[in-house]
């Protein structure tokens, strides 16, 4: 035993964590995955933004927004640059096809870079071990790259802020892991497919984001589905039903479907009982609030502005959090018998 800040620690232990402090960083990069980056480098209009991918270091697990695995030979895991200091360190020009041949890449953020556009390179898909692929905020445009539902590991997929246009692809119903899908801010239209029910095999709680787009026509009954996490559908042109996305049991703790044309009756409905979050504002909901609203203890932000309600709002503990302002401007809602807004 030897002692390391006045503990015992056994000696193969010691020869160990010296043996791994001693290990040059700058060796462990695999060449093949340097070799790539410099040719993803090259493959943007401005390459001189990568001022530290150097040419003449041997090393690529210190470059800037590179991440590696330096104990399995240096495999490239991550590349990472979400871009906060302004357009002059804005990336430009469109994603490299070479992207596609980083074979161990788990993570790929390329997000707040105005002059990156185009579409996403097919490559993508060979890339079996992504799990996360951030690009919002750029200005890629085109159709949403149906393709991406062939990534087997990929759990999150953030498009959002750019300028994809057209229908949300049948083929976005096939992703075989996902668990966040943020599409919103973008000009996506047409309906919502009804497949999207089945966007994910996963188990786990679901989150979509498709706010601030021009989709339109009913929700699907298959949007139905129980394990929605959270769902946001606001600023759209949904019209007809959203009954079908309510009932006591699901999972759901966030839901804005606020700013649309939807139209149903609120009066029958259960509301998922674990809901945190609920934004109806601004569509033409009728009929009136149901007492059960009142067994959502962890409900703190509510609006049903903006509708066609009427009745009393039910008095109870969770609908006396709420003063007026969250119920402007419907067709008869009442405090009480005499106390109608
Ligand atoms: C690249 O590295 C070489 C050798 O370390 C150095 O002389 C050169 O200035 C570096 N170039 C850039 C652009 O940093
Ligand atoms: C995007 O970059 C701008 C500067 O160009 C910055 O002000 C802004 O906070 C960034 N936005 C996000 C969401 O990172
Ligand atoms: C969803 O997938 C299940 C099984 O894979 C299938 O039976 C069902 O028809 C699908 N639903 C839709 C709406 O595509
Ligand atoms: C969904 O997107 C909208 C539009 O940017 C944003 O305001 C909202 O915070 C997002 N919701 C969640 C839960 O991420
Ligand atoms: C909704 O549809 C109307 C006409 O049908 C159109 O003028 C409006 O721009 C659409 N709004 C959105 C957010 O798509
Ligand atoms: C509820 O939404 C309406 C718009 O429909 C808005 O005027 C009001 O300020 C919102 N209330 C709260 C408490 O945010």
């Amino acid at each position: 035993m030897a002692t390391l800040n006045g503990q015992l620690v056994p000696i193969p232990l010691l020869v160990l964590f010296f043996f791994v402090l001693a290990l040059p960083p700058s060796l462990a990069c695999d060449a093949g995955d340097r070799a790539v980056l410099l040719k993803i480098k090259a493959g943007f209009l401005n390459p001189g933004i990568f001022a530290s991918w150097n040419e003449s270091s041997a090393t690529c697990c210190d470059w800037y927004g590179v991440g590696c695995q330096r104990l399995d030979g240096g495999r490239v895991t991550s590349l990472t640059y979400h871009n906060m200091e302004g357009a002059a360190f804005a990336l430009s020009g469109r994603l490299p096809d070479e992207l596609g041949d980083l074979p161990f890449l788990s993570h790929l953020f390329l997000g707040n870079h105005s002059n990156i556009y185009g579409g996403l390179p097919l490559t993508l898909t060979r890339l079996t071990r992504l799990s996360a692929l951030y690009l919002n905020r750029n200005s890629l445009s085109g159709v949403l790259p149906f393709f991406l539902s062939q990534i087997p590991s990929l759990k999150v997929l953030d498009l959002a802020y750019n300028k994809f246009a057209g229908l949300i692809p049948p083929e976005f119903s096939n992703f075989p892991a996902l668990q966040y899908l943020g599409m919103e801010v973008n000009h996506l239209e047409g309906v919502i497919p009804s497949t999207i029910g089945n966007l994910s095999k996963s188990v786990l709680p679901l989150h979509l984001n498709l706010s601030h787009n021009m989709i339109s026509g009913d929700i699907p009954a298959e949007l139905g589905v129980p394990n929605w996490g959270m769902l946001v559908l606001s600023h759209n042109n949904l019209t007809g039903d959203a009954t079908p996305l309510f009932g006591a049991n699901k999972a759901i703790t966030y839901m804005d479907l606020s700013f649309n044309k939807l139209k149903f009756d609120m009066t029958g409905i259960d509301f998922p009982v674990k809901l945190e979050m609920l934004a109806l504002q601004n569509n033409m909901i009728s009929g009136s609030i149901p007492a059960q609203i009142n067994q959502l203890g962890d409900l703190y932000t509510f609006n049903v502005s903006d509708n066609q309600l009427c009745g009393l709002i039910p008095a109870g503990p969770v609908m006396d959090r709420f003063d007026d302002t969250h119920f402007l401007r419907n067709k008869c809602l009442c405090r009480s018998k005499d106390m109608c807004l």
